[in-house]
């Protein structure tokens, strides 16, 4: 069994609205281990995001962590000081966004932006130099030397998140987040940098926590899966598990949600309804109101995240029974 990297526990993270207390994140618990691939999924509003962002310690007012615990390597991650959690961002967990220019800074090369960071690590300038370029070549970069001359927004956007993934990798961290990094991306140059990743992670051993509202990406490159609902996990296992015998229902409507499953040529199947408030509480199951299944009680107790076989979890009250197909 491989060593866990970093283990979620009880996650839970709001934001203070005029509308309420937005439970964005609620009792999330998840782990990843050493060199694999973990992908959270689920639709836009779901948590996604707010959980990657309550990792780094990114979370802004009017956002705070109510709860919980992230271990990694040994550390609560949420008991550090803000000078160790310096230390541990960009160092030990790089992230990268939808749209780099998020990260990439308008006014510095990127030769610049990406030997910056080694140099905080107290690299010769020289080393790090020959790094960055040496992995300016790794993410498929050519004409290296010139590259490291140009600035951001003189390169295209596929070609921006080379350099940001490349950007991140150099510093070795133990964790990449990548947060829907070929959202942006048409569809070709998209599938380029899941290859692209998929190599790197297997010649720098990195863990990867890649975060899509996409199951294609996650059937290239992912280990193991956590859907998200309404702030909440509400199905984790391996690839195969969750391909092979989605349980929760949302997982099947999501599934069926993707052009290259669906078996009805052409038609997409969308989810019926939308996200709920999450400013409102719940009672039940945050799916309930959109679910095929639901029954009456399934609005009023909420279902717990159980264990239906080894590795694989589900939050839904007929996980365990089963769910008729022909409803
Ligand atoms: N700064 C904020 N203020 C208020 N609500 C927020 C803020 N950021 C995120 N949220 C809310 O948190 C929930 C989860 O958002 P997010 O993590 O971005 O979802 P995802 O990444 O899955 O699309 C949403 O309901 C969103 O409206
Ligand atoms: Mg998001």
């Amino acid at each position: 069994m491989k060593e866990t990297l970093i283990d979620v526990k009880d996650l839970c993270i709001q934001f203070q609205t005029p509308g309420g207390t937005v439970k964005a994140v609620d009792n999330v618990s998840f782990d990843i281990k050493k060199g694999e691939v973990f992908a959270l999924v689920g639709e836009s509003g779901c948590g996604k995001s707010t959980t990657a962002m309550g990792i780094m310690q990114l979370i802004k007012e009017p956002g705070r962590i109510a709860g919980g615990s992230i271990n990694f390597e040994g550390k609560d991650l949420l008991q550090l000081t803000r000078d160790e959690m310096t230390q541990v961002r960009g160092k030990e967990i790089g992230i990268i966004f939808q749209n780099p220019l998020d990260s990439l800074n308008p006014v510095y090369t990127i030769g610049y932006q990406m030997t910056e960071g080694l140099l905080v690590d107290k690299m010769d300038k020289k080393e790090a130099y020959k790094l960055a370029a040496d992995m300016l070549r790794d993410v498929k970069i050519s004409d290296v030397e010139e590259r490291m001359k140009t600035f951001p927004h003189e390169i295209s956007g596929g070609m921006r998140q080379r350099v940001m993934i490349g950007m991140m990798l150099c510093r070795n961290p133990k964790l990449l987040i990548a947060d829907e990094p070929t959202t942006a991306l048409d569809v070709t140059i998209q599938a380029g940098i899941i290859e692209l990743m998929n190599e790197l992670r297997k010649k720098y051993d990195s863990s990867i926590l890649i975060i899509t509202h996409d199951f294609g990406i996650v059937a290239d490159i992912a280990d193991r899966v956590g859907v998200m609902y309404a702030g909440n996990l509400i199905e984790v296992g391996e690839v195969f598990d969750i391909f092979d015998n989605p349980r929760h229902p949302y997982t099947r409507l999501l599934m069926k949600a993707l052009p290259t499953i669906t078996k009805e040529e052409g038609r997409l199947e969308t989810i019926r309804g939308s996200v709920p408030n999450l400013a409102e509480e719940r009672p039940g199951c945050g799916f309930a109101d959109r679910c095929p299944y639901a029954r009456d009680f399934c609005h009023h107790q909420k279902p717990e995240l159980k264990q239906i076989s080894e590795g694989h979890m589900c939050a839904c009250h007929f996980a365990e029974g089963g769910l008729k197909d022909e409803q």
